[in-house]
């Protein structure tokens, strides 16, 4: 009779694969189709990819380029709500989803042959921004997905879709410009990199690196964000004047960005926020659980060098159940709270953390923390600053009261199935004696190329206590050539060599699963996808199930292990290329020498992947 369903998803870990391979690469037993690709369309109307046709009109009702994070919603929105608190991520067990995506950036050198003017260009550019909401259906559960091109439910989030500012600083004279002299309306969302699914079923996106689209005057606290007078790599200053700040009128729209993004798939006319009771810095992502008490709790990293963990504290509890009226509730929980940045204090004797990764004596990496006030219950908590200012210049506010500078913290996410929270810090190569900082025990090696995972135990077991302890799970890297790394004790020679963590998930099981950035530049090893056992004897293990092309990284891993199905979103395969010389030909993988189909494209296209047992 029919057995057991096996418990998680098994399979035999991949070898890594060499830095210049252009493939995708799963494991034995398992077979790789993509979902959607950058182009496909998805609105009403909406023309074919053709790569030598492009226009910002049909951009704009295609997928767009660059996707980041993933996931993938029960179509029905009360089994999203039930299933949000202890379930991984994924649409479950059904037959039609709600698939929603980041686009975060764009690669002209390879998106666009000789023929294209530079403002066609640009404008395309900005059409391939945002964000997508996609369904999908499949005939049976276990089996691959088809998107679905006409679903009302579709939509195309970018550069001039209307969202409103919600929170203490929306309004304020910090964000007024000219063209929104309430300042809570905004045009667009720029550089959306990884994201998380609230226990209310909507979703977050995170505005990274919006600073490389800005022109200003670089005063003020310009520089700590990265802003300056120069021309920027996107020179979208060139046609619209709201990206110089220079231009008078437009002084605040760069404050108008770096902020988290909220939607609800299931509202398709309903316009996006973004909420200022977050703080406002290069937001990797937020990942909500809820408290002992019931309120939503968003763990957030500010992804760069010596940057910083925060987390936000609704000052409302969530409202269960799936009415309109709760839903209505649960969107304003964000809006509202206490905002805070996390110190680090180690426990092993200072000389013993010397930068060259060794283990202190007192057998790992590891001590106590606390979650320093800038925001309590709506009021500033920083002195000199007032609330506006705390929100909008989070980043000076946290550097005032001593929060830990980390090696650029990514995707930080609590493990649904234990409540314990995990930080990817992605690398750092600044970090020395002669540097802004030398080794910490939380950031344990100078010149830290392949990262680390910190994992952060809350006191009394509760997202909303103000204490915690810490340790590491992992100092990444290839131990068979890297003698700092560290894998919890688990032996060493077992591991898949990992380097440069970036996105995280859970699945059913509790087992952290890493996506990675960055490791043919390090490992000289194509990004992957990897998973960590974190209880019992096999902690430390690291496995790895999947290999992106030449170029990608991993983005959106969503491991949906009841289902056993994993999906992940690659993104930028083959940058290293130009048009006429592309180094990836994913995901379509035309023959060489054969005739290139109408419409069809011999390059590459970030596309969001399903991964399903054969
Ligand atoms: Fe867009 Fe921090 O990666
Ligand atoms: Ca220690
Ligand atoms: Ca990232
Ligand atoms: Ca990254």
């Amino acid at each position: 009779g029919p057995g057991r369903p096996q418990k998680g998803l098994a399979f035999g870990a991949i070898s890594p694969q060499p830095a210049a391979r252009d493939a995708f690469v799963v494991p034995d037993g398992y077979r790789w189709r993509p979902v959607i690709r950058w182009g496909d369309p998805i609105l009403r109307g909406a023309q074919p990819f053709d790569v030598a046709r492009q226009t910002p009109e049909a951009q704009a009702r295609q997928f767009g380029y660059n996707n980041d994070y993933l996931d993938i919603l029960p179509f029905e929105r009360q089994h999203a709500l039930a299933g949000a608190q202890g379930r991984g991520k994924g649409p479950g067990r059904g037959t039609r989803g709600l698939l929603v995506a980041n686009h975060e950036y764009t690669n002209p050198a390879i998106m666009f042959d000789a023929s294209y003017d530079a403002a066609t260009r640009r404008a395309i550019e900005r059409a391939a921004h945002g964000l997508s909401v996609v369904e999908v259906r499949r005939r049976r559960t276990g089996t691959p997905w088809d998107y679905v091109a006409d679903s009302r439910y579709n939509r195309r989030v970018h550069m001039t879709t209307e969202f409103r500012l919600t929170g203490p600083a929306a309004g304020s004279d910090l964000v007024r410009t000219v063209a929104d002299p309430s300042g809570t309306r905004v045009l667009g969302t720029l550089n959306n990199c990884a994201g998380g699914t609230t226990p209310w079923g909507t979703v977050l996106s995170g505005e990274e690196n919006y600073n490389g689209y800005f022109r200003t005057s670089g005063a003020g606290h310009d520089a700590r964000y990265g802003l300056r007078d120069a021309a920027t790599g996107y020179g979208w200053e060139l046609d619209d004047p709201r990206f110089d700040a220079r231009n008078p009128g437009y002084e605040n729209e760069p404050n108008r960005f770096g902020w988290i993004v909220e939607i609800d798939p299931y509202a398709p006319d309903e316009p996006p926020v973004k909420h200022t009771a977050l703080g406002r810095f290069k937001h990797e992502g937020a990942n909500v659980i809820l408290s002992r008490r019931g309120n939503a709790v968003a763990y957030m990293g500010d992804d760069e060098r010596f940057d910083y963990v925060y987390k936000f504290v609704s000052s409302r509890t969530m409202r269960q159940g799936n009415s309109d009226g709760a839903r209505r509730h649960n969107k304003t929980l964000l809006t509202e709270g206490s905002l805070y940045v996390a110190r680090f204090t180690g426990d092993s004797p200072a000389a013993e953390i010397d930068g060259s990764g060794a283990v202190p004596s007192d057998g790992a990496f590891d001590g106590r923390g606390e979650w320093v006030p800038l925001v309590v219950d709506g009021r500033s908590a920083v002195p000199g600053m007032s609330l506006e200012e705390v929100l909008v210049f989070t980043r000076v506010a946290a550097d005032q009261v001593g929060a830990t500078k980390m090696d650029r913290p990514e995707d930080v996410e609590p493990n649904p199935v234990t409540g314990r929270v995990y930080v990817a810090c992605t690398n750092n190569t600044s970090r020395g004696p002669a540097a802004v900082e030398a080794a910490t025990e939380p950031n344990p090696r100078h010149t830290n190329r392949d990262g680390h995972v910190v994992e952060i135990v809350e006191d009394r077991d509760d997202a909303a206590s103000l204490t915690f302890r810490w340790n590491l799970l992992l100092v990444a890297g290839d131990p068979a050539t890297n003698a700092s790394t560290y894998f919890s004790g688990y032996p060493k020679e077992k591991v898949s060599p990992i380097s440069c963590p970036d996105n995280l998930a859970f699945d059913a099981e509790g087992n952290l699963w890493i996506s990675t950035d960055g490791q043919p530049s390090t490992i000289q090893k194509c990004d992957g996808l990897f998973k960590v056992t974190l209880d019992g004897r096999e902690r430390g293990r690291v496995e790895q199930f999947l290999s992106v092309p030449r170029g990608a990284e991993t983005c959106g891993p969503l491991v949906d292990s009841t289902d056993r199905m994993v999906y992940v979103a690659v993104q930028h395969p083959g940058e290293d290329g130009s048009f006429d010389a592309q180094a990836s030909f994913f995901p379509d993988y035309l023959t060489p020498g054969t005739p290139v189909p109408t419409g069809a494209f011999a390059g590459p296209r970030p596309s969001v992947v399903q991964v399903w047992r054969d």
